[in-house]
């Protein structure tokens, strides 16, 4: 009778022994994957950022549209201080396009945009700098013909400019600076 409660008792404390054991090896396995978690998630925050590039049509609506638009309402508002800064950051807007996207459907985009807007871009800067309405509505078209020309020559002839048309929605107050 002793010796089996004797021989019961070793055996549940053997039992018991083994449970604690299981527990902290549980415990420990845990542990080391929580922090190996941790750690993988720290080290994915601390990853560089991935860069946004912004597409063709971005760069179109986001810039290059808005400053065509501008340069005209600039001139229509006779301020050519304005159209003449506005003009730069179009070329400026260019030549940026070109550098974040330098082939498009096998085509170098900085050559087109040279060889498509250069001249026009050049004949629009000479009527703002003589004040000249005529000849800025000629070069103005010519400029808008050579939006055209490229979406015509990338497959994007759906997308016609002109001049602008319609109130302009525009915060912009031309024609009042210094004043
Ligand atoms: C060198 C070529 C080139 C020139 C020059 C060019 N564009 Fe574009 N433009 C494109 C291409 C290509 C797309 C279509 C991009 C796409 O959707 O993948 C486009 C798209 C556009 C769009 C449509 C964007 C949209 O998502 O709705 C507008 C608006 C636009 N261009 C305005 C202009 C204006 C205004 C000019 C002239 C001041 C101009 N573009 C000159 C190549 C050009």
């Amino acid at each position: 009778m002793e010796l089996g409660s004797v021989s019961t008792a070793s055996k549940s404390s053997l039992a018991l022994g083994l449970l604690s054991a299981f527990i902290v090896i549980l415990l420990t396995t845990t542990f080391v994957r929580l922090s190996g978690a941790h750690a993988g998630a720290l080290g994915a925050s601390s990853a560089p950022p991935e860069t946004y590039l912004p597409s063709i049509s971005d760069i179109m609506i986001g810039t290059i549209q808005p400053r065509h638009e501008r340069i005209w309402q600039a001139e229509q508002a006779r301020d050519w201080d304005f159209a003449a800064y506005e003009l730069g950051n179009l070329g400026g807007a260019f030549r940026r396009l070109g550098r974040a996207h330098p082939i498009e459907q096998n085509t170098s985009l900085p050559d087109m945009i040279e060889s498509v807007t250069k001249q026009q871009l050049e004949d629009l800067k000479s009527a703002i700098d003589r004040k000249d309405d005529a000849e800025f509505g000629k070069a103005y078209d010519a400029l808008s013909e050579a939006c055209n020309s490229c979406h015509q020559a990338l497959n994007h002839g759906t997308i016609v400019i002109g001049r602008p048309t319609g109130a302009t929605q525009s915060d912009l107050i031309f024609g009042k600076a210094g004043r």
